[in-house]
C-alpha cells in the first residue's frame, strides 16, 4: 500500500499493512462459519441469545471487543442500472446490480474488509458505514469532502475497520444523493442480544421511493418543503397499481423471529406495525436495550430497532405497514407501503386492519430506550449550543440550511482530514468545524430550532451520543433536567420542530467526523457540523499515499469532466 506515515500503533499498522488478496480468493480469509466458533464458556442459542462464547451482554464493547483474528471481505461495485422495484422502472444506482444491496456480515470482533469499485461513468461515490465506531480508522468513514475524496469513476478504493460493536447498521454512498438512488445496503454483526429467538430473518429495509431519481429532485425550492415523494419499498420492493410485487415472509406457528428494521428513506418518517402482532424491541440502532413491547415503532431516518416477533396469531395473512407520518414527510401512497406475513400458502391478500395511530414524527420515548450496558455520563468540558435555521441565500435565492449561522459547505477536492494531514488549523467558517481537544472529555451539544421543521441529527461513525433531553420550546425556557444516569445511546435522534435535543459524547476517538441531518435534502443543502477530535493525534492514522491517489484519481476525472459541485460536499 505504499509509504505509511509513523504509526504509533501496531495493531493499526498491521490493519494497513496487511496485503489483502484480489478478487479471485474466497469471501473469507479463513473458512469459519459465521456465528459458529464459540466454543469458550457458553455457546448463543435460541434459548440463550445473552452469551457469546466468553464474553456477553455485560461486556462494555467501548473497552472489550473479542479478539477473533478473523478478516472478512467484500468486494462491491457501484453500477448505473434500471431497475422497477414496484413495477415502475427507473435509473437505479445499486451495488452489485440489486437493491438493496448485498449485506456485510461478520462476527463481532472481526476485521471488515470492502473494496468498492465505481463504475459509475458520471458520479463520485463512497462507502460510509453507519454508526461503525472507526476505532482509530478515521480514514475509514466514507464521507467525501471530509475523509476522502470521493472515489471516481473507474477507481477502487478498500475500506478496513474493525467490528467492535455488535448489531444492525446500513452501509450507503456518502456522495451527494446517492444513497437514495440505490447505493445502499446492510451491516450485521452477530453478537448477543437481549431476549431468544427462533430464526434470524435479517434486515428488513423501509424507504420512501419516486418514480425519478433523488439527484433529478435536487435543487428544489424548499420554502413549500421538500418534494413529495411518489410511495414506498418494504425490503426494495411494493405494489403500484397494479405493477410490482410485496414484500412476502412466511411464518411457521410457534417460531420466534429476529428482523432488523432500518429507515433507510431520503425524508420520510415511519410508524412500522404487523396488524396483530405485537413487537419485542431488543435494540436501537447499534445498542442492545432492555426488551420492551409495543405494536406501532416510530422510526426517524437512519435510526434502526431490531424486534422479535412470535407467530402467535391464528394461522391468516396479514400486512405488514410501513406509514409515512405526514406531519413531516408527504407522500402520495400513504396506506399503501406493505408487506404480508403469510402463516399458510395462501397468495391472498390479507384482510387486516391496521392498529391506531396518531400522526406524529416522535422518537419512541426515551423512557422506553434503556441501553442493557448501563453507562453515565461525565460532567460536561465543552458546551456547544447551536441554532439551527433555514432560510434563502442572498445571492442564489436558494434555500439553505444553517448551523449556528453559517451553512456547510466543502470541497470535494480538500477533504478535512488532508488539510489535516497538510498541517492546516485555520479552517474556513463554511466548514462549521468544532475541535474537541482533550480526550476523556465530555462535549455535550445542544441543538434548538424555532423552525416548525423535522430534524433528524446523526453522529456519522466515531460516536454512540447519548440523548440528554428532547422536548419542545426553547433549551433555556424549558430548562429540561438532563438525563445523566443510563440515557438512551445510540447514533441518531430527533430535534423537534420548536425544540431541542441534547447529546453529549465522551473524546476517546481521534479523527475528524462529520455529523448532519439525515434527510438527504438538508444534508446536502448545509445542514451539517464537523469535530475535529483530538487534531495532534489524527496526522498519524492517515495513510497518505491512499489518500493522495483517490484525491489525484478523482482531480482528473474532475478535469476531464463537465461536473460541478453543486451541493455541499456530502
Ligand atoms: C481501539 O484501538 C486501540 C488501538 O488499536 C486498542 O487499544 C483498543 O482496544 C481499541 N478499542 C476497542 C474497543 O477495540
Ligand atoms: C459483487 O460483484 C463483484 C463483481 O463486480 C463480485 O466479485 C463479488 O463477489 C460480488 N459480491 C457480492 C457480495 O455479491
Ligand atoms: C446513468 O445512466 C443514465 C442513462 O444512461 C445517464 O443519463 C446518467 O448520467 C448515468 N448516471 C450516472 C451517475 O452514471
Ligand atoms: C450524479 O449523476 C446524475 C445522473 O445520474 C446527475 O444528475 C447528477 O448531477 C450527478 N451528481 C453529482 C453530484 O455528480
Ligand atoms: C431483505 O433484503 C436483504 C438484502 O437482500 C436480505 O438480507 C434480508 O434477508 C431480507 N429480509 C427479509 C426479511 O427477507
Ligand atoms: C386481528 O385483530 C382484530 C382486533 O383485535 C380482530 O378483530 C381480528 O379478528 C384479528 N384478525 C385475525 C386474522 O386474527
Ligand atoms: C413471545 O414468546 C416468548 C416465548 O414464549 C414470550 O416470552 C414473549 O412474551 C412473547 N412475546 C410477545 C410479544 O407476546
Ligand atoms: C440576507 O440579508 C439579510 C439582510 O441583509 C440578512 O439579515 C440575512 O442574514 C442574510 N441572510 C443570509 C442567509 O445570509
Ligand atoms: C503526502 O503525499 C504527497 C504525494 O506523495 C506529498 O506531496 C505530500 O507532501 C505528503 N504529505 C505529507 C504530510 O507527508
Amino acid at each position: 500500500m505504499g509509504m505509511l506515515r509513523s504509526l504509533p500503533l501496531l495493531t493499526l499498522q498491521a490493519l494497513l499493512l496487511f496485503p489483502f488478496p484480489g478478487n479471485t480468493s474466497p469471501q473469507y480469509h479463513r473458512s469459519v462459519e459465521l456465528n459458529q466458533r464459540q466454543t469458550a464458556s457458553c455457546t448463543n442459542s435460541a434459548t440463550d441469545r445473552s452469551c457469546w462464547g466468553d464474553y456477553d451482554l455485560s461486556t462494555n464493547y467501548y473497552d472489550t471487543v473479542p479478539d477473533t483474528g478473523v478478516t472478512r471481505e467484500y468486494w462491491l461495485e457501484v453500477t448505473n442500472t434500471t431497475l422497477a422495484p414496484d413495477g415502475v422502472e427507473r435509473i437505479v444506482l445499486a451495488i452489485n446490480g440489486t437493491l438493496p444491496g448485498p449485506t456485510i456480515e461478520a462476527d463481532w470482533g472481526d476485521t471488515v474488509v470492502v473494496h468498492l469499485t465505481n463504475s459509475l461513468t458520471n458520479n463520485g461515490s463512497s462507502f460510509h458505514f453507519h454508526g461503525v465506531r472507526q476505532n482509530l480508522t478515521v480514514q475509514n468513514d466514507g464521507v467525501p469532502s471530509v475523509t476522502q475524496c470521493p472515489v471516481g469513476p473507474g477507481d477502487t478504493y478498500t475500506y478496513t475497520w474493525r467490528a467492535t460493536q455488535y448489531g444492525s447498521s446500513w452501509y450507503h454512498s456518502h456522495y451527494s444523493l446517492q444513497a437514495w438512488d440505490g447505493v445502499f445496503g446492510g451491516i450485521k454483526i452477530n453478537g448477543p442480544a437481549t431476549a431468544n429467538y427462533d430464526t434470524d430473518l435479517g434486515h428488513l429495509f423501509i424507504q420512501d421511493w419516486s418514480h425519478v431519481t433523488a439527484s433529478s429532485q435536487f435543487i428544489f425550492d424548499e420554502t413549500s418543503g421538500p418534494p413529495t415523494q411518489d410511495t414506498g419499498l418494504i425490503n426494495g420492493t411494493n405494489v403500484w397499481e397494479t405493477s410490482g410485487a410485496y414484500f412476502e415472509q412466511t411464518f411457521v406457528s410457534g417460531t420466534s423471529y429476529r428482523l432488523r428494521i432500518v429507515n433507510v428513506a431520503i425524508d420520510t418518517f415511519f410508524k412500522f406495525s404487523i396488524d396483530n402482532h405485537t413487537m419485542t424491541v431488543i435494540a436501537m440502532d447499534f445498542v442492545p436495550i432492555e426488551p420492551f413491547e409495543t405494536t406501532i415503532l416510530s422510526m426517524g431516518n437512519a435510526q434502526r430497532y431490531d424486534i422479535i416477533v412470535n407467530a402467535s396469531e391464528p394461522v391468516g395473512n396479514y400486512w405488514m405497514r410501513a406509514i409515512p407520518q405526514v406531519t413531516c414527510s408527504a407522500n402520495d401512497n400513504v396506506d399503501g407501503i406493505l408487506g404480508i406475513i403469510r402463516y399458510e400458502t395462501s397468495t391472498a391478500d390479507p384482510t387486516t386492519s391496521g392498529y391506531a395511530y396518531a400522526d406524529s414524527c416522535d422518537d419512541m420515548p426515551m423512557s422506553s430506550l434503556v441501553p442493557y450496558l448501563a453507562l453515565n455520563v461525565g460532567s460536561e468540558t465543552i458546551e456547544e449550543d447551536l441554532e439551527v435555521t433555514v432560510g434563502a441565500d442572498n445571492a442564489t435565492g436558494f434555500i439553505y440550511w444553517y448551523v449556528a449561522g453559517s451553512s456547510m459547505d466543502l470541497d470535494w477536492s480538500n477533504p478535512t482530514l488532508l488539510q489535516v494531514e497538510d498541517g492546516i488549523t485555520g479552517f474556513g467558517a463554511e466548514e462549521n468545524i468544532y475541535e474537541v481537544t482533550e480526550a476523556g472529555s465530555w462535549t455535550y451539544v445542544i441543538l434548538e430550532q424555532t423552525t416548525g421543521r423535522r430534524i433528524r441529527f446523526i453522529f456519522t461513525v466515531s460516536h454512540d451520543y447519548y440523548v440528554l433531553a428532547q422536548g419542545t420550546g426553547t433549551y433555556a425556557s424549558a430548562a429540561p433536567t438532563l438525563q445523566t444516569t443510563n440515557p438512551p445511546r445510540r447514533d441518531v435522534a430527533m430535534l423537534p420542530p420548536e425544540g431541542y435535543l441534547v447529546i453529549a459524547f465522551l473524546s476517546d476517538n481521534p479523527g475528524t467526523w462529520l455529523m448532519h441531518c439525515h434527510i438527504g435534502w438538508h444534508q446536502s443543502l448545509g445542514l451539517d457540523l464537523q469535530f475535529v477530535e483530538q487534531y495532534d493525534l489524527i496526522g498519524g492514522l492517515i495513510d497518505n499515499s491512499t489518500m493522495s491517489e483517490t484525491c489525484g484519481n478523482w482531480e482528473s476525472y474532475l478535469s476531464l469532466s463537465d461536473l460541478k459541485q453543486d451541493d455541499d460536499g456530502v
